[in-house]
């Protein structure tokens, strides 16, 4: 199995923890988008979703699922979201396409955080993947050479800018063994919006796509 059929595998998977009548949020990426194409054979039994960007927002539309601006809502309680590398305390690295801000907003809120994802993003230690960062533009230089200081390896993300307006830059080199602490330390730098460790908050739960299944890890 591919990891394509492993992230469709689990986001149907996912579809058992959607709660019924409330608002739920929706992640961002392929893996959401393959939850996104399940939901909509559901659609019926929620009231809406909340986006965590504006591409998921259209692919929502156009399933004729109602969106819901976060404002406007008082509580949800299910967001579905892939993720880029989990360790096993469900800690993530998660903005790959750009959307972390407002996936941690949305994920913030809602009382169950469900993580979707094929069985490789789960790693030992988080931080082979670049670890994301949206910075405010005018201060991407300035943090970047923070980020040099700190042993990282920033690498603007060029051409690409956040639904928020702002600029990416990615982190390699970084092997992050206290994510909780670095998450903290990172968005204390003057210019970063937010980073793309969710360890503060991190998953409730993890459902791997696997060629057996899918693992639940909570
Ligand atoms: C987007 C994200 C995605 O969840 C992450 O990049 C995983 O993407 P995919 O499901 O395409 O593997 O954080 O900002």
């Amino acid at each position: 199995m591919n990891s394509d059929e492993k992230k469709q595998r689990v986001a149907k998977a996912a579809l058992e923890y959607v709660v019924e009548d409330t608002i739920i949020g929706v992640g961002t990426g392929s893996t959401a988008n393959y939850f996104i194409n399940a939901l909509a054979t559901i659609k019926h039994k929620i009231n809406g979703a909340v986006a965590s960007s504006n591409a998921t927002a259209e692919r929502l539309k156009s399933h004729g699922i109602p969106v819901f601006e976060l404002n406007s809502v008082d509580e949800i309680s299910v967001y579905i979201d892939g993720a880029d590398e989990s360790n096993k305390y469900l800690h993530l690295i998660k903005g790959g396409g750009g959307a972390l801000t407002r996936e941690k907003i949305v994920a913030a809120v809602s009382q169950r955080f469900v993580c979707i994802a094929d069985d490789s993003k789960l790693v030992d230690v988080l931080g082979q993947f670049p670890l994301p960062i949206e910075v405010i533009p005018m201060a991407r230089s300035y943090v970047a050479r923070e980020l040099v200081k700190m042993g990282g390896k920033p690498i603007w993300r060029e051409g690409f800018i956040t639904d928020n307006g702002n600029f990416i830059l990615d982190v390699h080199n970084l092997e992050i063994l206290a994510p909780v602490e670095l998450e903290v330390r990172l968005n204390k730098i003057t210019g970063v919006v937010t980073n793309g460790l969710f360890a503060s908050r991190p998953a409730d739960v993890l459902l791997l796509g696997s060629d057996n299944g899918v693992k639940v890890l909570d």
